[in-house]
């Protein structure tokens, strides 16, 4: 297995990253500006047996995808692309004012021209490890129930994910047979995301609201959702794609 994992320092990347992690995986762990934790989950990685190459890069810039995809090219090849980096703005969704056109454009950027133009870069490497494996290389993106529902940090962050969603249906038809291309849509995971936006007490209080009302009575784990990323990189999806895969252990019920 060779794959690339955007935003792999922390969270659900990081998670993806480990659980891809085997003997003789290659892996390429991408991060924005969080090094140390991008060496640790290369650590991580190697401990397990896989060969990992650290990269920083900022995925809303072009020329910065194409580097990120160049440290697979010695390898001739990529099986999966998991387009995990995000970012986000927390606004309540009747503050209008809450959000400027430059919110919405950065927001985009990352979420979803980066994924975007991270899939424009490795095409020729997905292909090549399509043509070796015989079966579809696949790419993941990472988008949310926000994209689905309309619920989620803000107005922006929605529109970005829906825009994610929508963009997985166009290219899974464009790039067939070579290129499988599915999007797994969590509800809520357990990773520095809310922390980040709302504080520790804010983060415990989505938490517990989660794990409150969710069917299942589980506040996802990284963990929980990277089998998911996992399962949709690998073959055992090989017969899926144009999925927008719901993972939200049942709060949308
Ligand atoms: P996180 O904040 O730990 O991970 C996001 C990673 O992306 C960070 O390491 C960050 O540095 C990196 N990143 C941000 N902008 C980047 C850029 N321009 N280029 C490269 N890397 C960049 O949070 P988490 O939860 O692990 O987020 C991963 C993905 O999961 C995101 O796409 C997010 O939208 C999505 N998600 C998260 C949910 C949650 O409840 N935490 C729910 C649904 C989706």
């Amino acid at each position: 297995m060779c794959a690339i994992i955007t935003g792999s320092a922390s969270g659900l990347g990081a998670a993806t990253a480990t659980l891809l992690a085997g003997d003789g995986a290659r892996l390429v762990i991408n991060y924005a500006s969080n090094r140390e934790g991008a060496e640790a989950t290369a650590e991580r990685c190697r401990a397990l047996g896989a060969e990992a190459v650290v990269v920083q890069g900022d995925v809303s810039r072009d020329e910065d995808c194409k580097r990120i995809v160049a440290a697979a090219a010695p390898w001739g090849r990529l099986d999966a692309l998991v387009n995990n980096a995000g970012i986000t703005k927390h606004v309540e969704h009747d503050k209008l004012d809450g959000l400027s056109a430059e919110d919405f454009q950065r927001i985009y950027a990352t979420n979803t021209i980066g994924p975007y133009q991270m899939l424009r870069a490795a095409r020729s490497l997905l292909e090549a490890g399509a043509k070796a494996s015989g079966r579809a290389a696949a790419v993941v993106n990472v988008s949310s129930i926000a994209g689905l529902s309309g619920v989620g940090s803000s107005v922006a962050y929605v529109a970005s994910k829906g825009a994610l969603n929508s963009m997985t249906l166009s290219l899974a038809r464009a790039l067939a047979p070579l290129i499988r291309v599915n999007a797994v849509c969590p509800g809520y995971i357990d990773t520095p995301w809310f922390t980040k936006g709302r504080g520790a007490e804010g983060a415990k209080q989505v938490r517990d609201m989660v794990e409150a009302k969710a069917p299942l009575k589980i506040a996802s784990s990284a963990e929980d959702i990277a089998s998911v990323v996992c399962f949709l990189a690998g073959p055992r999806s090989s017969n899926m794609t144009g999925e927008l895969v719901r993972v939200d252990a049942g709060f949308h019920l």
